[in-house]
């Protein structure tokens, strides 16, 4: 059964060794929304995603879907709860095909009982049906976004995790990325984090920000009330 996407995380408290990477940080990711969460270098985006991912466990505070406890759960319930995490990076297979890529999320996907055709992905990420048969080396940075995004996908998550998906990519295909995950939050029902340091590109695609300094939340609002912070932006933003 699909799930409606409802992510709580509350007080999460997380780490590695002596260093205490995320203070009591909570996050209102509501369901169907795009919540952008957002901080300089450090801050703890990252590893807000990995400890709601399961890649790090959280010292305190909870993660939950949909009501259901998940918090210090390891990383592959998680993943069939239905949160899926696109790290940093883009890694893709890259001597395999864009359709092998998809087909190996794919698989994932039936595991979980819930796979569904490429073509579904080739409609949402038409640049991706033209290159089907190349090899994955062959992309473009932003191509390569949108398989990565397409393979998540096709796990069938109800919470999509994405981490700086715009890093190193010209301004219009982060605008092309950005407009296409607005489709998918419109078209289905999915919950999305996003990780990012561009932040005004992030807040005019987002529906909520949360803002994060040296571990510690200092923002949360509506995506064009953060925007419209001159002193907020100006403090943690850089624009
Ligand atoms: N594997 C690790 N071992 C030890 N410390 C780490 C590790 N990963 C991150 N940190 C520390 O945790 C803090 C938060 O890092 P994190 O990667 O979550 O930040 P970030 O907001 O994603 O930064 P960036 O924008 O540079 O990606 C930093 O102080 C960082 O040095
Ligand atoms: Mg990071």
């Amino acid at each position: 059964m699909a799930s409606a996407g409802h992510l709580a995380i509350d007080g999460l408290t997380a780490g590695y060794g002596p260093v205490t990477a995320l203070h009591e940080v909570s996050v209102p990711a509501r369901a169907g929304r795009i919540t952008a969460v957002l901080g300089a270098n450090g801050a703890g985006k990252t590893t807000l995603l990995r400890a709601v991912s399961g890649l790090v466990r959280p010292r305190a505070g909870t993660v939950s879907l949909d009501g259901t406890d998940l918090t210090g759960a390891g990383a592959e319930r998680i993943a069939r709860a239905g949160i899926s995490h696109v790290p940093e990076g883009r890694g893709v297979i890259t001597e395999l095909t864009v359709a092998e890529n998809l087909r190996l999320g794919a698989m994932l996907g039936a595991r979980r009982g819930a796979g569904q055709s490429l073509e579904r992905i080739y409609t949402l990420f038409p640049p991706l049906a033209q290159r089907r048969g190349k090899e994955a080396h062959t992309l473009s940075g932003g191509e390569r976004q949108m398989l990565v995004i397409g393979r998540a996908l096709l796990t069938r998550p109800a919470v999509l995790l994405l981490d700086e998906p715009s890093l190193g990519l010209a301004p219009r295909v982060v605008a092309q990325i950005f407009g296409l995950l607005r489709d998918l939050v419109e078209s289905e029902a999915l919950t999305v984090l996003l990780v990012e340091q561009n932040a005004r590109g992030a807040l005019s695609v987002a529906d909520l920000g949360v803002v994060l300094n040296l571990g510690r939340v200092v923002a949360v609002d509506d995506a064009r009330a953060l925007a419209g912070d001159a002193a907020l932006r100006h403090a943690y933003l850089g624009f």
